[in-house]
């Protein structure tokens, strides 16, 4: 796998230099920054460090030029536990200066799954003035990864990963027992950088197999941008299997 892999000490080193990369790469942007927010509870972190007001991030980010969108989130309202969006506006866009047209969540409230992807995919689309065969670009792409190697929420054998055409699919999860929310393959390798996060020593062995192992074995392994960079964050915990150099 063609990734830059950084290995950091530990959850909080990894939310710092997560969030030098995201800064850096924000700030370099001229007009807009267009970011994928991952949900689940590592980025959490991330997102609280980015909005805190002691911490040198909140200064440097140019929040008036960011734009947020979700790479998947689940079949609830905002309001509501499980939202992927509640977590990150809570931890982060409820304490900065983003002005509310900038923050493009998915309408997980819509009455089916289904119609929510449908509805994200439009919201892509008139965004990003797509045509017809055209994918959106996102700047930055932030994703976590699963102890089962799903990423996003394409869980293995999900028909998702065959999906060329929908930017946005509602894939049920047997799982979980419930549809998710997910942009799709094509899109997420259409990013400019796609940086995973991943923390705790309970990914270590499936990271080692993500990274190292036979292909096509996990969903985290559809991951590679086609013309953009791959950045793997992980704290050592998560890192402990990974040959050492
Ligand atoms: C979600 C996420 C999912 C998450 C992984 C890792 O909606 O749950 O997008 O893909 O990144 O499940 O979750 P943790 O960070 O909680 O381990």
């Amino acid at each position: 796998m063609n990734a830059n892999v950084e290995i950091l000490s530990d959850a909080v080193a990894l939310a710092n230099r997560a969030a030098q990369l995201i800064s850096a790469q924000a700030i370099s942007v001229n007009n807009r920054f267009i970011i994928a927010l991952s949900g689940g509870s590592t980025p959490k972190r991330l997102y609280e460090l980015m909005a805190d007001p002691n911490a040198e991030y909140r200064k440097q980010l140019p929040w008036q030029k960011m734009h947020f969108f979700w790479s998947d989130e689940r079949p609830v309202g905002p309001g509501d536990s499980e939202s992927n969006y509640r977590m990150a506006n809570e931890a982060m866009l409820s304490r900065v200066l983003v002005p509310e047209e900038n923050v493009h969540r998915i309408l997980g409230e819509k009455s089916s799954a289904q119609e929510a992807a449908a509805a994200y995919e439009s919201q892509l689309r008139s965004f990003f003035e797509l045509a017809n065969d055209e994918l959106p670009r996102l700047d930055l792409v932030l994703l976590g990864m699963g102890a089962d190697g799903h990423t996003a929420s394409i869980f293995p054998g999900s028909e998702v990963l065959q999906e060329k055409q929908r930017l946005v699919a509602a894939p049920w999860v047997e799982k979980l027992h419930t549809y998710r929310i997910t942009m799709t393959l094509p899109v997420l390798n259409n990013a400019s950088n796609v940086l995973f996060l991943v923390s705790g020593d309970d990914k270590a062995a499936i990271l080692n197999e993500v990274i190292n192992g036979e292909r096509g074995r996990f969903p985290a392994q559809s991951i590679y941008p086609s013309n953009g960079s791959l950045t793997w964050l992980l704290d050592e915990a998560a890192g402990s299997k990974l040959p050492s150099n």
